[in-house]
């Protein structure tokens, strides 16, 4: 849907929200170490592959920025002419044989290959919430989890006295448990979870957050056609539809007001938000094997383009050291996938 913003609307919006998101308390980081030492002690340690979104695939791509998206950001990706885009898809979880067929997260990452050699990284998700609303919660959330050496599965108290006294964690996993198994990679909604603002050429700001939508609508399964599909049908899925030139999705993003949060990755904009189209993603080719050119990035969301700037959201910052320490492991182990 694309509609038309009032300069005043747009300046109300951007300056109260840019209040809040100063206002924001930082939040102490979490040791990038114990956090990846975690996810290997909850999921499993698989040598070479991404601690999460491990079972995932290269692809490449182009973009086209829109002229909504021209006059909303300084942004070079929004010029109009086609950027190049390293994309990978993939699912949640750092097992590199989850099943295709649940009911759980499918990834979207993106690095736009700008003029001048700047780049625009982001990891997007199937879900209009992450599963922790600051870097503690999340590891907290872990450490609850971690199985007990004895039953070899986490421990049911410990995991319900922390969901207790963090309603936030559970909010991810009832969305998931509410949604049907997606038909493709290429049929689903991802979101971008956090806010970002988006400055135009004479400085003013506008909050957002965004969601990349199929071209065409999305597509789900049945449960009985996610049980005939099985645990791996994903990739050739991309690899067939992208090869018969069908594979794209819209870059939306929805406008924050005055009093909307843009700090939390647990708290999605209202519904009824404006939403305007920034661009459109075509996805090109599809990587024939595990390798590619995904295969040495971390999608790291802090890697932004003059045009944008990240919000307060403490999970925002909190995602480069990880990605950093998850990138050091499998390069040094021999990077697959
Ligand atoms: C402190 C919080 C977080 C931690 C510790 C964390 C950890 C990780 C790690 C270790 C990776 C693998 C990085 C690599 O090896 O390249 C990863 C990938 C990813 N994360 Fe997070 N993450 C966090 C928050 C989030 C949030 C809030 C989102 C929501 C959008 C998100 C979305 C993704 C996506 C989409 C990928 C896959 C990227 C790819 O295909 O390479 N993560 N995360």
């Amino acid at each position: 849907m694309n509609t038309t913003l009032s300069l005043p609307s747009l300046l109300a919006s951007s300056v109260a929200v840019a209040a809040a998101a100063l206002g924001t308390a930082a939040f102490a980081q979490v040791d990038p170490n114990r956090m990846v030492d975690t996810f290997e002690r909850v999921g499993g340690k698989f040598e070479g592959y991404r601690r999460s979104g491990a079972k995932g695939v290269c692809a490449s791509g182009e973009f086209v920025g829109s002229a909504e998206g021209r006059a909303l950001s300084v942004a070079s990706a929004f010029s109009g002419r086609p950027v190049p885009v390293i994309v990978r898809f993939s699912i949640g979880g750092g097992n590199p044989k989850a099943p295709d067929n649940a009911r759980s997260q499918r990834n979207l990452a993106l690095q736009f290959d700008l003029p001048g050699g700047e780049t625009w990284q982001m990891g997007n998700i199937s879900a209009p919430v992450f599963g922790a609303a600051t870097p503690a919660q999340f590891l907290g959330r872990l450490e609850s989890l971690v199985p007990d050496p004895e039953t070899k599965k986490p421990n049911p108290d410990r995991v319900k006295a922390f969901a207790d006294a963090n309603p936030e964690v559970l909010l991810q996993g009832r969305y998931f448990a509410g949604q049907p198994v997606p038909a493709s990679f290429a049929k689903v909604n991802y979101w971008g979870v956090h806010g970002f603002g988006f400055v135009d050429a004479g400085g003013k700001k506008q909050w957002g957050k965004w969601i990349f939508e199929p071209v065409g609508g999305t597509q789900s399964l049945t449960d009985e056609e996610a049980k005939a599909k099985g645990p791996d049908f994903l990739i050739d899925d991309l690899r067939q539809r992208v090869a018969a030139g069908g594979v794209a999705f819209d870059f939306n993003l929805q406008l924050a007001e005055a009093g909307d949060r843009i700090d939390s990755a647990v708290t999605p904009l209202p519904e009824e938000r404006r939403k305007i189209t920034l661009g459109r993603l075509t996805v090109k080719s599809v990587s024939p094997d595990a390798g590619g050119a995904c295969l040495t990035i971390t999608y790291n969301p802090m890697v932004l383009p003059k045009g944008i700037e990240a919000s307060a959201d403490p999970m925002l910052a909190a995602r480069a050291a990880p990605y950093a320490v998850s990138l050091g492991r499998r390069l040094g182990e021999g990077a697959r996938q």
